[in-house]
């Protein structure tokens, strides 16, 4: 297994999937917008011919949570439709499919760190898009394995690093809520995960227990507000800035989008059936911030 074909180019994960696959020896094939389009059949199937992947790394999505909620339609072409094509196409020529997706299929209320036991119940239009592609692939393929993950993060993109240092460098005082707790995820992390997946399949061939779903988010936890101060803390021997970070409450902030107030994700069975283990979310931070200032 050598040739992987990568959705998504540009995105966090795909991006970190380009520096993570060639290191594992794989040779990534990245396709992206406009030629590679999840709401168009055609332009997957040409992708997937023009690859002839060896397996298949899905990161594209449409990821804009709070503009899910008034284009739902939009969002599950993208989201259910599109990993459906994809999982029929690698179904057709018995090759692996590594679909992502995200914490936001739990409504939150769990009170404790969600396994892939639990019962999905998305609080949002994003999350029910996504829920619906998990089992769109699971159903279309066989050789499935999906991949929860949450909170990610990179050194480019738009994400909660970059924006709490950017609104940071412009204001003495962040208000930043408090209330929801979850797993940051780096994406070069997560993109390691994914490669060392993918040299696991390569090394055993496929096996039943690989198919299904997984929790890939980096270990430990936090609440946006905890994330938000350590995100300073790390940029500040980089010269980055140092707002006073106020905790407030959801209500506080809303937003369009209903997120789970508490998406915190056990990621043991990934440990249990492919030895992969994400490092703890400082770990991942203290990486993005150092490529950020270019300190890498
Ligand atoms: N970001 C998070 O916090 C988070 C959390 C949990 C799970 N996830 C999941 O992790 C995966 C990767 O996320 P990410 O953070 O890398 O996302 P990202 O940075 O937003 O990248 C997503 C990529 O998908 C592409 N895309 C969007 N709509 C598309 C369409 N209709 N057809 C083809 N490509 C399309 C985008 O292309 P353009 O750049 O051209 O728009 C972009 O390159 C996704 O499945 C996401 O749902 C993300």
């Amino acid at each position: 297994m050598r040739r992987i074909l990568v959705t998504g180019r540009g995105g966090q994960v795909a991006t970190g999937l380009a520096t993570a696959l060639p290191a594992r020896g794989f040779e990534p094939v990245l396709v992206g917008q406009p030629e590679f389009e999840l709401a168009q059949p055609e332009s997957i199937a040409a992708a997937f011919a023009a690859a002839r992947p060896e397996a298949v790394v899905n990161c594209a999505a449409w990821t804009a949570v709070d503009a899910a909620e008034e284009a739902e339609a939009e969002a599950f072409c993208a989201n259910a439709l599109g990993p459906a094509r994809l999982a029929a196409l690698c179904a057709r020529a018995g090759v692996p499919l590594i679909h992502l997706s995200t914490d936001y299929v739990f409504d939150g209320r769990k009170g404790a760190p969600y396994t892939e036991e639990d019962a999905p119940n998305p609080l949002s239009a994003y999350g029910r898009t996504k829920l619906a592609g998990e089992w769109a692939a699971l159903s279309r393929a066989e050789r499935v394995t999906v991949l929860r993950t949450a909170w990610v993060h990179a050194p480019l993109g738009r994400n909660f690093v970059r924006t709490m240092l950017a609104a940071g460098a412009g204001r003495a005082e962040l208000r930043v809520v408090a209330d929801q707790r979850g797993c940051p995820t780096a994406a070069p992390d997560l993109a390691e995960a994914i490669a060392a997946v993918l040299a696991r399949l390569r090394e055993t061939g496929w096996r039943p227990e690989y198919r299904g779903v997984f929790h890939a988010a980096g270990a430990g936890e936090t609440t946006w507000h905890g994330f938000a101060e350590a995100i300073f803390e790390a940029a500040a021997p980089f010269g980055g800035p140092r707002p006073r970070v106020v905790p407030i409450a959801t209500v506080e902030y809303p937003t369009r989008a209903t997120r789970p107030a508490d998406g915190r994700l056990d990621c043991a069975k990934l440990a249990r059936v492919f030895g992969v283990r994400l490092p703890h979310w400082r770990e991942g931070l203290a990486r993005v911030v150092r490529a950020l200032y270019g300190a890498d």
